[in-house]
């Protein structure tokens, strides 16, 4: 299975990964957990990424298709990947285009998860993850057993610095601008899937399993 998950922030395409990784033993491409990973380990690609992701702003086009086609190249994605968070411009999807013929390869689908503005800022104002696994959790919808801690290994759980609500705001914006014509794009190579990400994880996570079986 070769897929993406296009949404905007919030509509819980994280989420969302770990029950298509459970299902389809595929390897998750987060390319905002792999920016993460730069900014912690302080490394250049991380300073950069790190003035924009704190002003909401897109990182520049060509430092995230080189980042994903390292990875793509890497043998754990032989058997197929989930791209989370990538391509986010028509750009990036044009050389992921690229990409995939060099490799002989084609995309199955992509899936899109839809929900209203207001829901995606009550959801990511009240997200909180594990500072240390990445864990993701809800205040109120999916809340740890014991409060600011997280179940998987009892790490303290931390706000992203971007989940603050001027900033959402910005991701917002930006996602509308910039990311939303993506949906004709794929929409016109008829490989687009669209889904209520308004419903509960679990029934998301069903209506998108049923929705992939049934194109196959
Ligand atoms: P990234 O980390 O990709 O952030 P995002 O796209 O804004 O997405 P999020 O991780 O915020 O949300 P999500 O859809 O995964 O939702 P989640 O499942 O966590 O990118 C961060 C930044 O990196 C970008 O702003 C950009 O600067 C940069 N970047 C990354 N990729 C780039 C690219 N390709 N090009 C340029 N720049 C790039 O869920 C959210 C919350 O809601 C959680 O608390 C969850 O528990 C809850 N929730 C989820 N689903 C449900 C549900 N169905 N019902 C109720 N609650 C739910």
């Amino acid at each position: 299975m070769r897929c993406i998950l296009l949404g905007p922030p919030g509509a819980g395409k994280g989420t969302l990964s770990e029950s298509l990784q459970k299902e389809y033993n595929i390897c998750h491409i987060s390319t905002g957990d792999m920016f993460r990973e730069h900014i912690a380990a302080k490394t250049d690609i991380g300073k950069l990424a790190s003035s924009y992701i704190e002003k909401g702003q897109l990182v520049p086009d060509q430092v995230v298709i080189d980042m994903a086609k390292d990875r793509i190249l890497r043998p754990d994605c032989s058997q197929g990947f989930l791209f989370d968070g990538f391509p986010r411009t028509v750009a990036q999807g044009e050389a992921l285009n690229v990409m995939l013929r060099e490799m002989g390869s084609a995309l199955d689908a992509v899936i899109l998860l839809e929900a209203d503005d207001d829901m995606l800022v009550g959801r990511l104002s009240k997200r909180r993850v594990c500072g240390k696994c990445g864990a993701v959790y809800h205040l109120v919808n999916k809340p740890p057993v014991k409060e600011g801690i997280c179940d998987l290994d009892g790490e303290q759980l931390i706000q992203r610095a971007d989940d603050t609500e001027a900033v959402i705001k910005d991701r917002l914006r930006v996602y509308h601008e910039q990311t939303a014509p993506l949906v004709d794009f794929y929409d016109n190579l008829s490989l687009l899937i669209r889904i209520d990400g308004s419903n509960k994880a679990s029934e998301v996570a069903a209506d998108v399993l049923k929705a992939l079986t049934s194109r196959h």
